[in-house]
């Protein structure tokens, strides 16, 4: 969700664009020339800019040029039609984050725009460091045992160098805040910050996502594609997950790291970057190097600086303070007045190992709040969440057994023609209609433990025609 500005000079471009997003929750600002755009950005810049390439007056180009200069981290999306694709690409290369092609197909666009709001939300949310939970508005890094005191010294002695960092860690350790607060607390804080996550995008496609590719320079590249780290020039690159990079990727990586150009794929010339790179990883990389999985040169080239994260498990002293953190986060996100918790819930956080970290710790007080209904959280509603009573809940495995069953008897009596369709839906209804009981009706955290919009969830409620009860708990005392 956020404000999102669309310039085009077509009236019904806009009005139609608008009405997708404000479906999808998202507020919208509109603008017909490149000059009124700027105005608007001068005043109060928006969450991201959708801009057409091809207006009359400024050209989308030098619109775009302008608003890049004053507000380097706010994400630009370019429109272009065929015939001026060319100029998108230039934008691209002169820090556009994307461009989309008209005709649009929805579903790529509005992925494009979640990313597009991500990536700036990540490059100006602030993350603080080293400071009591109850004073911190936003996201920040958080306790002050002896390990993390090593962190924050750490990150305020590498951050205004422009050195490599290799952060390493358990999953769910603070990796990726770490990367942002060393991004914050760099000399090129004011310049573009781009996440790339390794395994989450798949092979084939990380090589062209980072370096980017020529026309031509394999079936399908119909156009130049300029790379993400071509980018972010000036800027800082979070390679994420650097120990699942495919190996022919790592050399790449180690050829920036030394002679800072890149080559876009099927392209001759060097390119000459200037980006600083901070890598993460929850790997064993020394086992890695052992199996060749991970190149030696570019593991030694890496580790010169290193940042290691504790795990919970090591700064038990800090479960507190977290709790006392992300109660208030969550309850200020959730519109809760009155966040508490018993001190028996509290010692059941205090006395659980977490092997999922502070990811585990955070997800746990997130659910704990949404079954509490914005009372105080008592320890069932924690135990509830960290697993609590075995004997009760049903395995995985049993359960798999029967949605199994109760999908094989449905198919051998369906009459329906789409029987896919149709029980993907009765199965959907069930995940809502649970989600809807759990949280005793309430929408809005509903759609929070789904992980979904609020307007989607609502077009849920609608289409499977579920009855919302809305119910009142008492705090049982
Ligand atoms: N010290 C901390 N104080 C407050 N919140 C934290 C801290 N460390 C991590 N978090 C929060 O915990 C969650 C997980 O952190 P993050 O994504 O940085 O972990 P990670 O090390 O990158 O994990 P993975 O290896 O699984 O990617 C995030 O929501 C983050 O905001
Ligand atoms: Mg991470």
């Amino acid at each position: 969700m956020g404000t999102i500005l669309i310039v085009d000079d077509d009236p019904q471009l806009r009005q139609s664009f608008a009405k997708l997003l404000q479906e999808e929750g998202h507020s919208v600002l509109t603008a017909s020339h490149g000059e009124a755009a700027l105005d608007q950005v001068r005043q109060t810049p928006p969450e991201l800019v959708i801009m057409d390439i091809r207006m009359p007056g400024m050209s989308g180009l030098e619109a775009f040029t302008a608003m890049h200069a004053l507000e380097p981290k706010l994400p630009v999306v370019i429109m272009t039609a065929f015939g001026t694709t060319e100029t998108a690409i230039e934008a691209t290369k002169l820090g556009a984050y994307d461009y989309i092609l008209k005709p649009f197909e929805i579903p790529h666009i509005l992925a494009i725009i979640n990313q597009a709001l991500e990536a700036g939300r990540i490059m100006r949310s602030k993350v603080e460091m080293n400071q009591p939970p109850e004073t911190v508005q936003g996201e920040a890094l958080i306790g002050c045992s002896r390990p993390m005191q090593e962190v924050y010294k750490a990150i305020g002695r590498v951050a205004p160098t422009d050195a490599t960092v290799l952060l390493r860690g358990e999953s769910g350790t603070g990796k990726e805040l770490v990367a942002r607060a060393l991004y914050q607390h760099s000399l090129r804080s004011h310049k573009p910050f781009l996440v790339i996550n390794c395994v989450a995008i798949p092979e084939t496609l990380l090589e062209s996502e980072l370096f980017g590719f020529e026309k031509g320079a394999f079936t399908g590249a119909i156009n130049r594609r300029v790379g993400k780290i071509e980018q972010a020039h000036g800027g800082t690159v979070f390679l994420d997950e650097i120990g699942d990079m495919p190996f022919s990727i790592q050399a790449k990586i180690l050829r920036l790291l030394q002679e800072k150009s890149i080559e876009r794929l099927g392209g001759r010339d060097p390119i000459p970057v200037d980006v600083r790179i901070v890598a993460a990883t929850n790997r064993d990389l020394e086992k890695a190097l052992e199996e060749g999985r991970f190149r030696e040169d570019l593991y030694y080239r890496l580790k010169v600086v290193t940042i290691w994260l504790p795990t919970l498990a090591e700064r038990t002293g800090d479960i507190p303070a977290l709790a006392d953190y992300f109660l208030a986060r969550f309850s200020r996100e959730m519109g809760l007045t009155n966040p508490g918790m018993t001190p028996e819930a509290k010692k059941i956080l205090e006395n659980y190992h977490w092997p999922g970290n502070i990811r585990e710790l955070a997800n746990t007080i997130q659910k704990a709040l949404i079954f509490s209904r914005g009372y105080l959280i008592r320890p069932e509603d924690v135990s509830q969440v960290i697993g609590g009573d075995d004997a009760r809940s049903m395995s995985d495995k049993d359960a798999m057994e029967c949605l199994h069953q109760w999908v094989r008897q449905g198919l051998l009596t369906a009459s329906d023609e789409n029987a896919f369709d149709s029980f993907m839906d009765r199965f959907a209804a069930v995940v809502v209609s649970e989600a809807l009981d759990l949280t005793g009706g309430n929408r809005t955290q509903a759609a929070k433990l789904l992980g979904l919009s609020r307007p989607t969830l609502q077009a849920k409620i609608d289409r499977y025609r579920l009855r919302v009860e809305t119910s009142v708990k008492t705090n049982g005392d």
